[in-house]
């Protein structure tokens, strides 16, 4: 098979490369991506010069450039991660998450279309289906929510992608996964942020009363249910992808503050984020009896795994918390 992969140097992305190109020594993987500020080549490194891996610099907006690499390359499949991801950008600014997520899906679904591409995954999200209160968990019939300008520009990338498979038969499927955690993470994410913060003896700025539940899954149990749905999926459906692994976010301030050592006083409450989504969590019965997916990394071992590779890969940190990275620090956090 040849995989095209969209947002490959990302952080999902890029764990879902390695993976595939673990897996399935015949695929072909071409990793699509605009390298943004989210995007990092060193995510990747160590397979340059892998003979069954290609990437190309590029936008997902760019129908000609598209257009030209599934042709190159005669794509049978495509996996788009490529997206702005950040809830708390969004906030601040949404025509490039409309661009990108919205406009960017809408063009790969075109070329799609034209090329006749045998499979189309979005990669999509838990949080177009909004808040859940108290009880309940989100499942696959649960009607679209969105509440930030990040999950309204991902539930319009869903709409899309169904509506080719209903008008044009496009053989698309859809995963809506919970917050994932693990190697390679940006550290404006809640995880990496608090690792690299306590690591460096910085605050930890939890948002409002730190009671927001999110449900947390590693991102090689991501990658193994993209994977299922890639080569297992039913055309036309939704798998959501979760780990029931609920917590507070104070909960794991302070797991992980005990993991590296450091004080519970470095936990700082910040003025909350402006419609702060309460509660996630997942109902991923579907794809555990349809396709047999489970995850399979337990959150402590997990955590502790993922909270040393941040301690051994200082050197991928510290290249981007410098420049761009201290102009949004501050202007996220400064004044909260
Ligand atoms: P990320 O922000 O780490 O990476 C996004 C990647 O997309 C970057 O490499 C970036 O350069 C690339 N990109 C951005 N715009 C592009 C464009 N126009 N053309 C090509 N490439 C472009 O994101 P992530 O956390 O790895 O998320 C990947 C996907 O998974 C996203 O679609 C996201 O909505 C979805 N998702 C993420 C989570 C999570 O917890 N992180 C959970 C569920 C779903
Ligand atoms: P985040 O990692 O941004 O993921 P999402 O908002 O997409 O779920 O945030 C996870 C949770 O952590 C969310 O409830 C917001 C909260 N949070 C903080 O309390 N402080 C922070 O600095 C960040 C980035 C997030």
């Amino acid at each position: 098979m040849n995989l095209l992969v969209t947002g490959g140097c990302g952080f999902i992305g890029s764990n879902f490369v390695r993976a595939m190109l673990e897996k399935y020594p015949a695929y072909t993987v071409i990793n699509l991506d605009y390298l943004t500020y989210a995007g990092n080549l060193r995510n990747l490194e160590g397979l340059e010069r892998h003979p069954k891996y290609h990437f190309v610099k590029g936008s997902i907006c760019d129908r000609g450039a598209v257009s030209a690499l599934v042709s190159k390359f005669a794509v049978d499949a495509i996996v788009n991660f490529a997206a702005e991801t950040h809830v708390d950008r969004s906030i601040s600014g949404s025509s490039v998450f409309v661009e990108t997520n919205v406009g960017g899906t809408n063009t790969l679904l075109e070329v799609a279309k034209d090329h006749g591409i045998k499979r189309f995954v979005q990669v999509s999200t838990d949080e177009v289906y909004g808040s859940l209160g108290a009880s309940g968990a989100f499942t696959e019939s649960t009607p679209l929510h969105p509440n930030s300008p990040y999950a309204a520009s991902k539930a319009a990338a869903d709409l899309l992608v169904l509506a080719y498979h209903h008008t044009f038969g496009l053989p698309a499927l859809i995963t809506r996964c919970s917050n994932n955690y693990g190697p390679y993470q940006f550290p404006e994410k809640l995880i990496p942020l608090m690792i690299i913060n306590a690591l460096n003896d910085k605050p930890l700025p939890v948002y409002g009363d730190g009671l927001n539940v999110r449900d947390w899954l590693h991102v090689s149990d991501h990658c193994t249910a993209i994977d299922a749905v890639l080569h297992s999926g039913n055309v036309g459906e939704v798998y959501n992808v979760g780990g029931e692994n609920e917590w507070k976010n104070i909960d794991i301030v302070r797991l992980l503050l005990s993991h590296v050592r450091k004080p519970e006083t470095l936990i700082t409450f910040v003025k909350d984020r402006p419609g702060h989504d309460r509660r996630y969590a997942i109902d991923a019965a579907k794809i555990g009896s349809k396709l047999g997916w489970k995850p399979s990394v337990k959150f402590e071992g997990g955590m502790r795994s993922t909270i040393e590779w941040y301690q051994q890969h200082e050197s991928w940190w510290r290249e981007i918390i410098t420049g761009e990275y201290q102009d949004y620090y501050r202007k996220m956090y400064a004044d909260r």
